[in-house]
């Protein structure tokens, strides 16, 4: 099991993968499928700007392309934010997360930035289930 910081790693990797010329405003997300494998993914823009997607989301549907259905950690790095307060997943994204019963969430911003972990239960309580 790779720890916090590699996943973080990751997830700062994959934002320089970002397709962001509208926003300027590049993220990229790493997930760890329970089975060990982790998983990556950019925010992708469109001129048509609700055609854009989230990091978080590319990366969990990488994860859930290769068969997973489990995600244990995700990490989410912001890489133009100056701090995690500004980095924080959409709530598109965490309701995404939640189907796959993701665990615990890192966050991150640009350069020297903390990480600011949670569970999902806090950053999105009384979640939609069927
Ligand atoms: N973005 C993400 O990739 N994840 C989030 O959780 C919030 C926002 C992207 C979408 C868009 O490409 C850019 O950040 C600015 O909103």
């Amino acid at each position: 099991m790779r720890s916090r910081n590699d996943l973080v790693d990751l997830a700062r990797q994959a934002a320089l993968n970002a397709y962001a010329p509208y926003s300027r405003f590049r993220v990229g997300a790493a997930v760890l499928g329970s089975d060990g494998i982790t998983y990556t993914g950019a925010n992708v823009e469109n001129a048509a700007y609700p055609s854009s997607s989230c990091a978080e989301a590319n990366a969990i549907a990488a994860a859930v392309s290769a068969g997973v259905r489990k995600i244990d950690a995700v990490a989410v790095a912001c890489i133009d934010a100056p701090t995690p307060e500004e980095a924080y997943p959409c709530v598109r994204c965490r309701q995404i997360m939640s189907e796959f019963s993701v665990d615990e969430i890192h966050v991150t911003a640009g350069p020297g930035s903390l990480v600011k972990s949670h569970t999902l239960d806090e950053l999105l309580p009384h979640r939609f289930t069927l």
